[in-house]
C-alpha cells in the first residue's frame, strides 16, 4: 500500500468514559514540563499484510497490550514523529506542517521496511485527536500540544528473515512547556568523541527509536561533563559537525546586515528537521542568507576565536530555537559570541514562534487549521 493511495478510512470515535475533570486538567496544565502529561485520548490504526490499514479509531489513552515476543521489543522496528498544535491568536487551533511530518514518517518507514501510511490518514488521525482533546491545548505563553505519532511492529515471533507482517500506528498528545525548562537560555554542548550517532547507509536520516537509544550513552557523557546536550560528529572522520542530541544545529556568521546562517549539509546520516527546513526558508525572507555547508570542529573553534561566528543555536520541534553558548570536548572549550542569546537567534525564534501562534502572517501556508 503506498502513500499516494487516497484511502479514506472512517475513524470510530470511542470517547473516554472517565476523562480528566476540567479542574484537574487546569492543574496539570500549569507546569506540564515536557512529555509527562497526556490527554484523554489517542488515535490508533492497524496494518496487517493483505488487509492493509484498518481499524482506525480515536480511543481512550491507555496502555498497549502486546505479546512479549512482538517484534518491536526485540528488533526495535519503530519510527516516530514530533509536531505541535498551537492555540492561535484568534482562539482557533492549528498544527504546524503536519503534511511535512507525514512525508518524513513515510521516508522513515521505507528505511525501516515498514508499510507506507497514506498522508491523509496521518493528518486525519492528528486532526481528530486534537479536535477530541481540544481542551488540552494549552493557552499559556510558549506552551503547546506536542503530538507524537509512532508506528511499531507487532508481529509475534523471533525470526529476522522478514520484517513484521503487522503494525500499529498511534498518535498520543502531550501538553508541553519549553523543552529546556522555563525561559530561553543558552545551553553548553559536549562534542562526542567516543560515540557516533549514525553512519552513511545507516538509519541516521530516519526518525527511529534506535537512533535515540544509541544516543543515550553520549548524552550521559555530556551531562557528566556539565553540558546539557551532546553534539554528534560524522562517524568516519570524527571532524564534521552533524547534529545535537535530537535537534539540528545552525551557526551564525557575521552580525547585523551581514549576518548569515549555516547548517550542516545533509550527508545521509542527519535528520531532516522540520524546523531546520523552515529556517532555511525563513532566514532569507528576513534578509538573513541561509546555506547548507560542511562545518568541521576546527572551523567551529577557529571562527569563534576569530569573531567570525557570532552565534549558534539548536532547532527542533521540541527545542524550538535554543541558543548554544559554549562548546566543550576532552581537549578544548570555547564560547560562542558572548555566550548569550544573540540577536539573529532571537529574531528567527520570534518570527517562527509568531507564525506558529498566529501572531505573524503565515506566508507559507504552514499552519494547518484543526476544526
Ligand atoms: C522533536 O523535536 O520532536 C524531537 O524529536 C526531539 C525529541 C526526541 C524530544
Amino acid at each position: 500500500m503506498d502513500a499516494s493511495q487516497s484511502q479514506e478510512l472512517d475513524f470510530e470515535i470511542r470517547a473516554s468514559a472517565a476523562p480528566v475533570s476540567a479542574e484537574r486538567r487546569a492543574q496539570m496544565l500549569v507546569a506540564p514540563g515536557f512529555g509527562s502529561v497526556f490527554t484523554d485520548h489517542m488515535a490508533t490504526v492497524r496494518w496487517t499484510e493483505g488487509a492493509g490499514w484498518h481499524d482506525a479509531r480515536i480511543e481512550p489513552y491507555g496502555p498497549i497490550t502486546l505479546d512479549p515476543a512482538a517484534a518491536v521489543f526485540h528488533y526495535g522496528q519503530e519510527i516516530f514523529e514530533g509536531l505541535k498544535a498551537y492555540v492561535q491568536a484568534d482562539g482557533s487551533i492549528a498544527a504546524f506542517r503536519p503534511q511535512a511530518n507525514a512525508a518524513r514518517f513515510n521516508r522513515s518507514a521505507a528505511r525501516m521496511a515498514m508499510p507506507q501510511l497514506p498522508e491523509r490518514l496521518f493528518v486525519r488521525a492528528i486532526e481528530l485527536l486534537v479536535a477530541q482533546d481540544r481542551d488540552w491545548v494549552p493557552t499559556a505563553d510558549g506552551h503547546s500540544l506536542y503530538l507524537r505519532p509512532f508506528m511499531i511492529a507487532t508481529q509475534t515471533g523471533l525470526g529476522v528473515n522478514n520484517p513484521s507482517s503487522s503494525y500499529r500506528f498511534s498518535v498520543i498528545a502531550s501538553p508541553v512547556a519549553g523543552y529546556f525548562g522555563g525561559a530561553v537560555r543558552p545551553v553548553t554542548v559536549w562534542l562526542s568523541e567516543d560515540y557516533s550517532r549514525a553512519a552513511p547507509g545507516g538509519t541516521g536520516e530516519a526518525k527511529c527509536g534506535g537512533n535515540y537509544a544509541a544516543a543515550f550513552a553520549g548524552q550521559r557523557q555530556a551531562l557528566e561533563h556539565g553540558c546539557e546536550q551532546v553534539v554528534w560528529l560524522d562517524a568516519a572522520q570524527r571532524q564534521w559537525v552533524e547534529e545535537m542530541g535530537g535537534m539540528n544545529l545552525f551557526f551564525v556568521y557575521g552580525a547585523g546586515p551581514s549576518a548569515r546562517i549555516v547548517t550542516p549539509v545533509p550527508t545521509g546520516s542527519l535528520l531532516h528537521g522540520m524546523t531546520r527546513d523552515s529556517l532555511l526558508k525563513l532566514g532569507p525572507d528576513l534578509g538573513i542568507p541561509a546555506s547548507e555547508e560542511r562545518i568541521s570542529v576546527a572551523e567551529w573553534q577557529r571562527a569563534c576565536a576569530a569573531g567570525d561566528m557570532t552565534e549558534a543555536f539548536a532547532c527542533g520541534t521540541a527545542a524550538v530555537i535554543t541558543p548554544v553558548g559554549a562548546v566543550r570536548s576532552t581537549g578544548a572549550e570555547w564560547t560562542i559570541g558572548d555566550g548569550g542569546t544573540g540577536p539573529v537567534t532571537t529574531r528567527l525564534r520570534e518570527e517562527l514562534v509568531g507564525i506558529q501562534y498566529g501572531s505573524r502572517p503565515d506566508r507559507y501556508g504552514w499552519m494547518h487549521p484543526i476544526r
